[in-house]
């Protein structure tokens, strides 16, 4: 298993490289990322390279026994080009074109751009394609991160139109498609056709989507353009990845994914100016699209966060034994590798706050320290681990298109989609039921369970599938919202939830978008939830049932008494609508019998314990995890002995685990 760092050799003195590699190697370090911002070092001018710095580096990192994997420079155009060719910076949807001082100041619709970053990653390729100790590439840098997903110039325009032509084929189809006749927005010809700069009210919500799927798409032609360069060049034995993150960028990382040989993650849990980390259910989220990127396929974690980080403000200050935590999360749901983030806090440069596991006196302390246990622990156990299967019963539908949608038309001034995916994931992540993030592409079979939260942007073919996993025997639950866009982003004429009204055995004949401080009540009315009452936020879908049974129901306002929460027996199967943005504390009693019934197994642990299985009967692991910064829990354990590898402690029934602390077992066989 490799565990390594984020270096930055051109940061640091030479004379300090020695005793960084040294260090390294006292932890057991045998990775390192290294020159993915290294573009003026590389090409100080047109056309003349100089790979001499990092020569030096990797031959001492070869003759150390540390592989390196490198980073293609293209994140960071140096100044000379960006003084020669402007035309290659970015342009913001207030037609502002974005300065060069940072990073990501390119667009990828650039021809100038991308010949640049062709020939200094055949360079790159050409020089280290074969180098021993060179055992793979990170194309590019989180690509669309910082706001550089979309760009708004004339030749993103021409591009975009370009992109429309091979869409729609003909102008007819595409007025017909996006209804251009709204507000006397027919074109005519193709060049009439904006990219979505700022308008005084909104764009038409079919040319948005199609934007954000022409910038997806355009990174994708980009990454590839990468990709098949270093191709030409590298040995087989090297990898391609790139270091995604996933906060609904118009981005496609599962189409990217196509083009990798796995993807790569960067795990920052918290970061500037956070007063405290993400909840464990948002990192496993993230986990769990990585995994479900490259269809199940193990991922690296090409940064995970060590120290507090931050540009002008400084986030959360991560607590002993928050580095093992986080690790072993990331582990437990796909991760096979680790490369930490970043060996040491740089002195210069926007990134001076952003710590490593050394700060900026270079000294080993408590963070060393923690990395150095896990590494150790690792050795023992970290293979068998990250070999061990992983088998979800629960599937959590999610669709970047449908994300980008709902970015377009949040329809409430509450409603974010991150916040709502979580609130309809977050019960099975309670319960530690095993999940899956899956998207339309995938099967269904094989799944127990699958939840579809705000399916506001449809899919026939997905939609499809439902139909045939609930008539199989499947149980899925919806939620509010569902049902109301075709593919094009333009609303359905059926009555909602439209194509999924005979499914859901419900009709919604009106609904309502709440607003800040605006709250409805719910309470239940049948099945596990009877008598329980919850409050009603973001969205009230007022369900009428057409054969479905009502679970609960609106207890305010003039729908008081309309239905909230339905079940409907379709087939063999099971349907649920959630008709609202509703509290845990009655979802996870909704969730319990959905999966006792549909056969799921669960883990009840206390809040922000969380226990995940892999593995089969041979070889299964268990990792427990307490979220918790200030008190010990005790968590009661699946049926059987499971020894620690570490301490070689047995355990059976209840087992206490301390604040914050992360504990990996192996059955006893
Ligand atoms: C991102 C980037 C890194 C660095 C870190 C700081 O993940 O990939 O270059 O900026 O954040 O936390």
């Amino acid at each position: 298993m490799y565990i390594g760092v984020d270096y930055y050799p051109e940061q640091w003195p030479k004379t300090r490289w020695s005793e960084d590699v040294r260090m390294m190697k006292e932890l057991g370090i045998n990775v390192v990322r290294i020159a993915e911002f290294g573009w003026s070092l590389m090409e100080p001018e047109e056309g003349k390279y100089d790979f001499s710095l990092y020569d030096e580096a990797i031959d001492l990192f070869h003759k150390n026994g540390i592989d390196v994997v490198l980073g293609t420079p293209t994140a960071t155009p140096p100044a000379w080009m960006v003084k020669k060719y402007p035309e290659i910076l970015p342009v913001d949807e207030n037609g502002v074109t974005i300065s060069f001082g940072a990073r990501r100041h390119y667009t990828v619709n650039s021809a100038t751009y991308q010949e640049f970053s062709r020939k200094i990653t055949a360079e790159m390729a050409k020089r280290y394609g074969s180098h021993t100790a060179v055992i793979g590439w990170q194309t590019d840098n989180e690509y669309g991160h910082e706001k550089s997903d979309r760009s708004y110039g004339d030749e993103d325009r021409a591009r975009f139109q370009d992109w429309l032509k091979e869409e729609y084929g003909t102008l007819e189809k595409l007025n017909e498609t996006w209804g251009t006749v709204f507000w006397s927005q027919t074109y005519t010809e193709w060049d009439q056709i904006p990219v979505p700069r700022k308008v005084y009210q909104e764009h038409n919500p079919s040319l948005l989507l199609d934007f954000d799927r022409f910038c997806a798409e355009a990174y994708n032609r980009y990454n590839r353009l990468q990709v098949d360069e270093l191709k030409k060049h590298i040995e087989e034995r090297q990898f391609i990845t790139h270091n995604f993150v996933y906060t609904g960028l118009a981005l496609n990382q599962k189409e990217m994914a196509k083009d990798l040989d796995f993807i790569s993650f960067d795990n920052y849990p918290v970061w500037g100016g956070l007063p405290e980390p993400i909840t464990p259910a948002n990192i496993a989220r993230q986990h769990d699209l990585c995994r479900g990127t490259k269809s199940g396929k193990g991922y690296w974690v090409m940064e995970e966060l060590s120290g507090a980080q931050g540009w002008g403000r400084i986030g959360y200050l991560p607590r002993p034994g928050h580095i093992q935590l986080w690790t072993y999360q990331a582990i437990s749901r796909g991760a096979e590798a680790i490369v930490y983030f970043r060996w040491r806090a740089a002195r210069f440069g926007t990134e001076e706050f952003c710590h490593g596991i050394l700060d900026h006196d270079g000294k080993p302390k408590r963070k060393f320290e923690e990395v150095k246990r896990v590494i150790d622990n690792m050795k023992v156990f970290g293979d068998e681990w990250i070999e061990s299967d992983y088998k979800a019963d629960v599937a959590v539908y999610h669709d970047p298109e449908n994300d980008w949608a709902w970015q377009i038309q949040p329809q409430s001034e509450v409603f974010n989609y991150v916040d709502e995916f979580l609130r309809f994931y977050e019960p099975a992540h309670a319960m530690n039921a095993k999940t899956d993030i899956i998207s339309d592409v995938e099967e269904l079979d094989g799944y127990k369970v699958v939840v579809v939260p705000v399916y506001f942007l449809t899919k026939n073919g997905f939609t499809d599938k439902l139909k045939q996993f609930a008539a199989a025997g499947g149980t899925v639950v919806l939620t509010y919202r569902s049902g109301v866009k075709d593919r094009f982003n333009v609303v359905t004429d059926q009555t909602l939830p439209g194509d999924l009204s005979e499914l859901a055995g419900i009709e919604v004949n009106e609904y309502e978008s709440l607003q800040s401080g605006q709250i409805n009540r719910v309470e239940g009315t049948a099945g596990p939830i009877e008598g329980m009452t919850s409050d009603a936020a973001v969205w009230c879908d007022l369900i009428d049932p057409a054969g479905a049974e009502v679970l609960a129901e609106y207890s305010d306002t003039f729908y008081s008494g309309t239905a909230a929460i339905t079940k409907n027996r379709t087939g063999k199967g099971t349907v649920y609508y959630i008709g609202s943005g509703l509290d845990q504390e009655i979802l996870r009693p909704l969730y319990r019998e959905i999966f006792a019934q549909s056969g799921v197994p669960v883990l009840e642990t206390p809040e922000g314990v969380e226990v995940l299985r892999r593995g089969d009967r041979e070889t299964e692991f268990l990792s427990v995890l307490n979220h918790n910064t200030d008190s010990a829990y005790t968590v009661e354990l699946p049926e059987g002995e499971w020894k620690d590898p570490v301490t070689e402690e047995v355990y059976q029934g209840p087992m206490e685990v301390g604040a914050l602390g992360s504990i990996v077992l192996r059955k006893k066989s």
